[in-house]
């Protein structure tokens, strides 16, 4: 049972929250006046207690304005129900509609630090399974604001990095400017088709494949083969749905939305069988399927010979 204490807080903090997503300009407001009371304070000489309470407000109004800052960044996903899934470069293009929208949409994080801080464990994974070299030219399909790529890239020969949204690629530009063994490129519809065969020894794509149709999974794990040299590594992740988060997830949608369209960017869960299947019919080897803590990692061989 929830207590009445509980209730309260809980209605408290929806009512603040509400509050504070109509007046979002609100906390900064409030946190620049309050320095300024407390430099005004501090620069007059005024009573000690004086100093102490513009100090103590201006302690709230920072915490308020981080707290909000924080919050707000979870509810600018638009629903974009005029698109559905396959207009992938409208959707994502929307999504990306500006450098920080571009972050948070490719990582849930708009804040450098915690941009790159959320790398750590795909590229812990794609380290691990698709075993990148120093002499490896290496294939990101997605790679969105170059999140993974700009650790990456360091790590092998030449790193490419492919996108159907080129305001995600202009965040990218950016973000990867220092890196001279670094290329982006820009798709105008699902696959490889700037690619010519044989020109990749890795290819992966991570955070993408959840957001695809079924039939434009398997044309990039197809076309996928065709890019790779002999040899070359296949990486993909995608939600798990025999895991539990990928089961909730998928199961918390199912009532989500009452009659209307999901938004077209919703993440679907798949299942080792969907991912081994997709391998086998493109003519990959050594196929395996890695669980990792709500993930599954198909990786995959080009052995033609
Ligand atoms: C959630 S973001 C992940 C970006 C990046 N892989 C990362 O982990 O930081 C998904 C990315 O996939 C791209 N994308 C969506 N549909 C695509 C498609 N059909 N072909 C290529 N890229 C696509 C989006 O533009 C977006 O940059």
């Amino acid at each position: 049972m929830v207590s009445s204490t509980t209730k309260y807080s809980l209605s408290l903090r929806k009512r603040s929250f509400s509050f504070v997503r109509r007046h979002s300009w609100l906390p900064l407001a409030a946190t620049l006046l309050s320095a300024g009371l407390f430099i005004a304070a501090l620069g007059l000489r005024s009573p000690r207690l004086w100093v102490m309470a513009a100090g103590i407000l201006l302690a709230i109004t920072s915490y308020v304005y981080g707290y909000s800052a924080r919050a707000l960044k979870y509810v600018n996903a638009p629903m974009l129900e005029q698109f559905h899934r396959r207009q992938y470069e409208k959707v994502w293009d929307s999504l990306a509609a500006s450098s920080w929208q571009a972050r948070w949409a490719a990582s849930g994080e708009a804040a450098e630090a915690g941009l790159q801080r959320s790398a750590a464990r795909a590229v812990s994974n794609i380290l691990d399974l698709a075993k990148i070299g120093a002499g490896d030219d290496v294939l990101e399909i997605g790679c969105g604001v170059g999140r993974i790529g700009s650790e990456l890239a360091p790590r092998c020969r030449f790193w490419t990095g492919v996108d159907i949204s080129g305001n995600m690629l202009a965040v990218a530009r950016t973000r990867l400017a220092k890196l001279q063994n670094v290329r982006l490129v820009k798709l105008d519809r699902a696959g490889l088709h700037p690619f010519e065969a044989h020109s990749f020894d890795v290819a992966y794509s991570t955070n993408v494949f959840d957001h695809l149709d079924k039939t434009d999974r398997w044309l990039y794990i197809r076309e996928a083969l065709r890019v790779l040299r002999e040899g070359g590594r296949l990486f993909i992740d995608n939600t798990d749905l025999e895991s539990d988060a990928g089961w909730n997830a998928f199961a918390n949608g199912a009532g989500a939305f009452d009659d209307k369209e999901r938004p077209p960017y919703t993440p679907t869960p798949a299942t080792a069988a969907e991912y081994m299947t997709y391998a086998r019919r493109a003519g990959f080897q050594q196929i395996q399927v890695h669980k990792r803590p709500s993930l599954l990692i198909l990786t995959a061989s080009k052995f033609t010979g």
